[in-house]
């Protein structure tokens, strides 16, 4: 028989827990030659802001050990070209499509939660209080839980999708950043983003990324990752979307024993533009040789 690999995010139901990680699956029209995105849970769409964003200069990657550096600096089409050109393409696929977005103002952020409440075609929301590469007027979202709250309440204000709320590792305890945005009405927290890092040229003497520092993906940033998975899925109650250097199925299933309802998958998708469903059949697959007749009963099993 086949093992039940169906999850639930608030509202959201998944055929299986896979998703892809935003700004690593374009807008899925991108990808859809290389995965079947009947095949995957989800895919998230590249963080949109209001206005569209050119980015930051080049160089804005440099491959490390372990893993990549980006400071693509939030580059994106805005909404409005979303709504134009990206959605016709989510009406015609059968597989939930859920948005990425920023703002640099709670208000700008209520906004777009707004807009894309507005949108039948986006099936959830994933609010990116994070920003990495890109500091507008002192406040930084995703660092302070009183801040972090105020978005995710503005935004809880304006939808009544699923709301996400994707955070940073790069905090001193996530675990009071989860709780901040889970009092502040978010249905789920995708956990984690980028781990801040440079890159330097020894010739030159100079940092190899235009924009000095960036974020770091990749199989080297899975152990912090998988950590502060397993921390924030014990300290709150809603359901945690596991993120940081999955490769394979294995690595999937990590995390869902760590305590992760559903995985997204990032930087492998540049390796291997099939991973993602390659992952979400690996993962069915381990469980049909085991035995196992429900993903769900790996959520948080970790023995010890
Ligand atoms: C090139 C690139 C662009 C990204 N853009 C976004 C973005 O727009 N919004 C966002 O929330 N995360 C963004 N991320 C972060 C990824 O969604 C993911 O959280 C991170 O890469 C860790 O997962 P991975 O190790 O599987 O890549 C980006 C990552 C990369 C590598």
């Amino acid at each position: 028989m086949r093992p039940a690999m169906s999850v639930e995010i608030g509202s959201l139901k998944l055929r299986n827990p896979v998703m892809t990680a935003s700004g690593t699956f374009g807008y899925g029209e991108e990808f859809s030659q290389y995965v079947d995105l009947e095949k995957i849970g989800a895919f998230v769409t590249k963080g949109l802001s209001l206005k569209p964003r050119a980015g930051n200069p080049t160089p804005r990657i440099v491959e490390t050990p372990g893993g990549m550096l980006n400071a693509i600096g939030l580059q994106n089409v805005g909404i409005d070209a979303f709504i134009q050109k990206k959605v016709p393409f989510l009406r015609s696929v059968n597989t939930p499509a859920i948005a990425n977005f920023f703002g640099y103002t709670p208000d700008e952020y209520a906004e777009l939660a707004a807009r894309l409440d507005a949108i039948p075609e986006v099936a959830a929301l994933e609010v990116n209080i994070s920003c990495p590469n890109v500091k507008q007027g002192g406040i930084v979202f995703g660092t302070d839980p009183g801040c972090a709250a105020s978005v995710v309440a503005a935004c809880r204000a304006a939808t009544q999708k699923t709301l996400i709320v994707k955070l940073s590792p790069n905090v001193t305890d996530i675990v009071e950043m989860a709780q901040a945005c889970e009092g502040a009405g978010a249905d789920a927290l995708s956990v984690i983003n980028t781990l801040t890092g440079m890159a330097i040229d020894l010739e030159r003497r100079r940092p190899v990324l235009a924009n000095v520092t960036g974020g770091l993906s990749g199989p080297a940033i899975k152990p912090v990752a998988l950590r502060m998975v397993w921390q924030v899925a014990r300290a709150v109650k809603l359901p945690v979307i596991g993120i940081g250097g999955i490769m394979s199925a294995t690595d999937a299933l990590e995390f869902i024993l760590a305590g992760a309802t559903a995985v997204q998958v990032g930087t492998a998708s540049f390796v291997n533009p099939g991973a993602a469903q390659e992952i979400a059949e690996g993962m069915e697959q381990w469980l049909a040789e085991r035995g196992i007749a429900d993903i769900r009963s790996l959520i948080g099993a970790l023995e010890g």
